[in-house]
């Protein structure tokens, strides 16, 4: 039931001045997974994500990238341009603060990685209201992001990660800002649109909770990785219907980008604009419920820096 690596990372070294931020780190992460990054602060979680994210390059090593339908690609030694082009066309972020842009609205922030692929305004804003909606955040498409609750506000950052159907999606510390019902509400649609579609997520987190829903616990230690450990994934399967498709550069009209006046992946809100959204629009499908954590064993133990 493996499936193929889509990050291939061996031998990562970052150094600022004298402190080692990575120390030697192999990981590989297969598509379809869930990987929690945990490990104290300053122990090198975020400098690994961006490594992999192709946000820094690391001072050595090797990370091969391989996207669906595309030939693998080593990343360093990419220039700072060569990264960014990899990361518009492949990857999606979403961060603790959400880093929306306040000034736009809910629509607008979404969309700004389809205008930036070149797509024409109108048509990235549909697409991206489609996705706004499947997150439980129809009629909110048009607010500014400071008329938004914390969670809806991520939420519109996790539909920005999405609308481009990149393949992989990093977080860093997606629902470290918010309170614990709305942490599993964000992270309920974390993984709905990125593993339930099918996508990989790649996510720091220092919350166990929220490390305990992820497929793969890989811990880290003074830039080092001291655990990693399979997990049964508390995660949704697909749930029925299927979320908007990813819109092509030179298909800004294709049918793909039409919006669904009712998507049918997840359920919209019910009662748009008014509180946080409800359990049923963000929750997994029926007979997935999100409550088997106690079913969660883990089937590995930790390893010495091997990986
Ligand atoms: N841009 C930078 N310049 C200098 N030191 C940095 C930089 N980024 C991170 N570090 C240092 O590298 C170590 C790892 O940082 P980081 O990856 O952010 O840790 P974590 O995300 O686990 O808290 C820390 O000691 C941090 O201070
Ligand atoms: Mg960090």
């Amino acid at each position: 039931m493996t499936s193929s690596p889509v990050l291939t990372a061996s031998g990562l070294v970052k150094q600022y001045g004298d402190l080692r931020a990575l120390d030697g780190v192999s990981l590989t992460i297969r598509a379809g997974e869930s990987v929690a990054v945990m490990g104290a602060s300053g122990s090198g979680k975020t400098t690994l994500l961006h490594c992999l994210a192709a946000v820094i390059a690391p001072d050595a090593g090797s990370i091969v990238l391989s996207a669906p339908g595309a030939a693998p690609r080593e990343l360093v030694g990419l220039n700072e341009s060569e990264r960014s082009r990899v990361r518009r066309e492949a990857l999606g972020f979403v961060f603790q603060e959400h880093l929306l842009l306040p000034e736009l609205t809910a629509v607008e922030n979404a969309a700004l990685p389809l205008l930036l692929k070149g797509l024409r305004r109108q048509d990235a804003e549909r697409h991206a209201a489609v996705w706004l909606a499947a997150l439980g955040l129809a009629g909110l498409e048009h607010r500014r992001i400071g008329q938004l609750s914390g969670g809806q506000a991520q939420r519109v950052a996790i539909a920005r990660a999405q609308v481009t159907g990149a393949p992989v999606v990093f977080a860093d510390e997606p629902t470290g800002a918010l309170d614990s019902t709305t942490s599993s509400e964000v992270l309920d649609a974390l993984l709905l649109a990125t593993t339930g579609q099918g996508r990989t997520l790649v996510m720091v987190t220092h919350d166990a909770d929220v490390a305990r829903r992820c497929s793969r616990i890989v811990r880290v230690r003074d830039g080092r990785i001291v655990g990693d450990s399979a997990q049964d994934a508390d995660e949704p399967a697909s749930p029925v219907g299927s979320a908007p498709a990813p819109v092509a550069d030179s298909a800004p009209r294709s049918p793909a980008v039409r919006p669904t006046a009712s998507p049918a992946w997840p359920a919209p809100a019910s009662a748009p604009g008014v509180g946080p959204v409800p359990a049923s629009a963000a929750a997994p499908a029926p007979g997935q419920a999100s409550t088997s954590t106690s079913t969660s064993t883990s089937t590995s133990t930790s390893t010495e820096a091997t990986r």
